[in-house]
């Protein structure tokens, strides 16, 4: 018996990060059984701070401990529990915090004029090294700081993305291995990031929180602090002559760092209060050598690495004195050639110029979303000089899912990419082209499936922690992006269902984790959206439903006769829909967290489904509408009376529409659901061994290896979609892996956090098998099923202190309880 995944706060062993009181988690391995107690000591400067005693309600899922914390101090913690049986496990873990609300006492300090790169310096002395050393950092719009002449950290582009005139999150980072006896040399090096480089499309917006450079800084050894950023502070010139988001980096090796002149003191204006971090770091996740040097028609180099992915290259280069290297990305090929098109403006390349020193090279203040890199060198070019190497917020992934399936198993990973790639600290829409914005709608529409396959709270709690900034000064509205671009279309909000991000994500988050913190954490977010809906349509008069506004709605569906982006489905019955659906989410967690106004909402949630019925549906019950996606909406968000006959109508729907989907991206994510949960899961397998488009697996058909913006963002003879605006790393559509896991496998939550799961396999003899190994908050639970001849062979594995309800075709439930089960029979 073994305890695993000791967390605090969603976050393993974490380092300066936000946290009001310590919330302790874990999962316990190889045991069949449940817990009876736990206890828990934890010890701060050698001294026992806080010690549970048994205690029988401890939950694995949260456990919040009552410990006021002080700012930069170290605790570590020993967790012990003991099972019905009488075993007992424990395992130690630690969690620091950063500066908290302790006042700083570096300052402020700017290069002396708007640069788009610096180098600020500092060197101070350290008589002698005794115990760990601290630094507490943030540098905007984006920095890398080295200690003598060492990177330090394992992460990239922080600060991150965030809503900066809200907070300014704060780095802490363990320095005490750079830091040396005697002179030492502090170097933060400064980019624009996404705080004043161009973001937004059609050509975007510059400077957007803020006009020049900046950095503050504290360096202590214990209690003592070792330097600090003030007046001292020098600027270097930075060999970076260009960097931004969009269009790449430019590093010129032959500028020495020369002093420049001293540091500015001058603080950012229009931004919010420094706080120690909330967002996860970004970190280097995986590498990929190339796969194909490619030489083309028209005398090109290409390097394929296989994969498209989000991250850089890193290459060695011992070319001469200013010779230079260019990579530029691309995606996809066409006609045998580079392509850059659908990057649309942002240039997305990286110039090395040499000085004429050997060295590892990648870039520092830009990233890409790439398969391709096009090689512009006047020298030969060795495959095996260079990597990509994929960057992504530390989320780890929790799944593994097989089917025997060849073009499913590849669109399952083609989904896991989507996330992956589209997970950099923001979920963002898309990784290459001049957007990489946290579409609310994309990210809405993909979070019960990303709660499936990453470990996502605390991705999550940051980017709910900046809607809810931005929803403060929008009278609970939500915007089409967060962090919320305050300009142009980007910066409008209030359009369904991306506004509803606000509260589908969180509700996922407390569904598929079970945090009673993070819930209470997001729910002024989740309740502010529901009732600035409703004193907008309250404003309008008659019944509850959504009246106004523009909607995206179901978009990118392919049902509407009208060309464009928007589907058929009309908007204002999504709209409303979805206003229904958080009302009942608003009154269940309101319940959760015992606060008096559950009633409340959940008669508004009652009302909302009387207007519904009466507007949108005849008297059979059935959705007037006449659409994949709108059947679907009626039986997923239980709308219609009568699932049975919705069901067929959908089944009706599909197979008119030659056994093929039609859906955006409001139908998509549940059309399969749908399907499996009224009775025609053998419709939804259909579906998704479609190979024609329009379907899932058209693309994996034409080499996909990500989820594509468009069903059709390539044509079938492999050329792009001349309508423009395809990304093909684009997750929404990548949805379909939850209902993979959650139907095919059939494992699903029936309690908050898996602490009770469904397990209801579907087998079909089309794939032949599936199985879904899943590490949720409660452990891990194993669902799988074989045709094996006329044998259909299942096993499930249900973790410790859990429970399933088994549902198996033709047979009555039974609870499984803790273990692993094995049996067949005729299939
Ligand atoms: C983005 C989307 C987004 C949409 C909304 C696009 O440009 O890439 O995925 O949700 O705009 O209109």
């Amino acid at each position: 018996m073994k305890l695993n995944d000791l967390r605090v706060c969603n976050l393993t062993e974490p380092l300066g990060f936000t946290m009001e009181e310590p919330v302790f988690s874990w999962t316990v391995e190889e045991a069949a059984g449940r817990q009876l107690g736990a206890s828990l000591e934890i010890c701060a400067k050698g001294e026992t701070v806080y010690d549970s005693g048994e205690n029988p309600s401890a939950d694995s899922l949260g456990w919040a401990v009552p410990l006021e914390l002080l700012p930069r101090t170290r605790y570590d913690y020993t967790l012990r529990i003991g099972t019905a049986d009488g075993q007992y496990a424990e395992a130690s873990s630690s969690f620091e915090t950063g500066k908290r609300d302790e006042p700083w006492t570096g300052s402020w300090i700017s290069p002396a004029q708007d640069r788009n790169s610096a180098l600020l310096r500092r060197r101070f002395f350290c008589e002698k090294r005794e115990g760990a050393a601290r630094l507490y950092l943030c540098g905007l719009g984006v920095y890398e700081a080295y200690l003598n002449g060492e990177k330090i950290g394992e992460e990239y582009l922080a600060p991150g993305y965030h809503a900066y005139d809200f907070h300014l999150a704060v780095q802490t980072y363990d320095v005490t291995a750079l830091l040396r006896e005697g002179e030492n040399s502090l170097v933060i090096a400064l980019g624009e990031g996404w705080f004043k480089g161009r973001l937004g499309f059609e050509g975007g917006y510059t400077n957007l929180y803020g006009d020049r450079l900046y950095a503050i800084a504290e360096l202590w050894q214990g209690d003592t602090l070792l330097t600090a950023t003030d007046e001292n502070w020098e600027e270097l010139r930075s060999p970076i002559r260009f960097a931004n988001i969009y269009d790449g980096e430019t590093w010129d090796a032959r500028i020495q760092p020369e002093i420049v002149g001293p540091a500015e003191l001058v603080a950012p204006e229009g931004c919010g209060p420094l706080q120690d971090r909330v967002g996860l770091p970004v970190v280097e996740c995986d590498r990929f050598p190339v796969k194909e040097l490619i030489r083309t028609p028209k005398g090109g180099t290409i390097l394929d690495f296989g994969q498209n992915l989000t991250g850089w290259v890193r290459f060695s280069c011992a070319l001469q004195e200013g010779a230079s290297i260019s990579l530029t990305a691309g995606e996809i090929l066409q006609d045998g050639e580079f392509y850059h098109e659908n990057y649309r403006t942002a240039v997305s390349r990286f110039t090395y110029i040499s000085d004429g020193t050997a060295r590892e090279v990648r870039p520092h203040f830009t990233f890409f979303g790439f398969r391709y890199m096009k090689v512009d060198c006047d020298h030969p070019v060795r495959p095996e000089d260079f990597t990509a190497v994929h960057l992504r917020s530390a989320v780890p992934q929790i799944v593994t899912l097989h089917t025997g399936s060849a073009p499913v198993n590849r669109l399952f990973q083609n989904a896991l990419w989507g996330m992956k790639d589209n997970f950099l600290d923001v979920p963002s829409d898309c990784p290459q082209r001049d957007e990489r914005l946290g579409w609310t709608g994309d990210a809405q529409a993909i979070s019960a499936t990303a709660c499936q396959s990453l470990y996502m709270p605390a991705f999550y709690r940051k980017y709910l922690w900046d809607m809810r900034a931005e929803q403060s000064t929008l009278e609970g509205s939500v915007p089409n992006v967060v962090p919320r671009i305050k300009q142009g279309m980007i910066g409008e909000h209030g359009s369904s269902p991306w506004a509803d991000a606000a509260v589908i994500i969180p509700w996922n988050v407390w569904s598929y984790y079970g945090s009673w913190e993070l819930l209470r954490e997001t729910y002024p977010g989740m309740k502010a959206w529901v009732d600035c809906q409703r004193r907008r349509e309250e404003a309008l008069g008659g019944e509850h439903l959504v009246k106004d506004g523009f909607h995206f709605a179901d978009w990118l569906a392919l049902d509407n006769p009208q060309p464009g982006p928007f589907g058929a489905t009309d908007p204002l019955f999504i709209a409303s829909a979805y206003y229904f659906r958080c009302a009942q989410i608003v009154a269940e967690a309101a319940e959760i967290l015992s606060l008096p106004e559950a009633d409340e909402y959940r008669m508004l949630a009652a009302e909302i489904l009387r207007a519904l019925r009466e507007k949108y549906f005849d008297e059979t019950s059935l959705c007037r509408i006449q659409t994949q996606t709108a059947a679907a909406l009626a039986l997923v968000f239980g709308l219609t009376e009568d699932p049975t006959a919705q069901g067929r109508r959908l089944r009706e729907l599909v197979a008119e529409n030659g056994d093929h989907l039609n859906t955006g991206f409001v139908g998509t994510p549940i059309l399969c659901e749908a399907l499996s949960m009224s009775g025609h899961h053998d419709a939804a397998v259909t579906l998704l061994l479609q190979e024609d488009y329009p379907s899932w697996l058209y693309s994996v058909k034409l080499g996909a290896t990500t989820i594509w913006e468009r069903w059709n963002s390539v044509l079938p003879d492999g050329h792009m979609n001349p309508e423009g605006m395809n990304s093909l790393n684009h997750y929404t559509y990548g949805s379909v892996a939850g209902w993979m896991i959650s139907w095919l496998c059939g494992l699903r939550p029936d309690a908050p956090g898996y602490r009770r799961a469904v397990l209801e396999p579907r087998p079909d003899r089309r794939l032949g098998q599936a199985r879904v190994e899943l590490d949720t908050a409660a452990g891990r639970f194993v669902s799988a099923w074989r045709y094996d001849g006329n044998k259909l062979c299942y096993e499930f594995c249900v973790p410790f202190g859990a429970e399933a309800e088994l549902r198996l075709p033709g047979r009555e439930a039974k609870t499984l309880t803790p273990g692993s089960y094995h049996w067949e029979e005729e299939a």
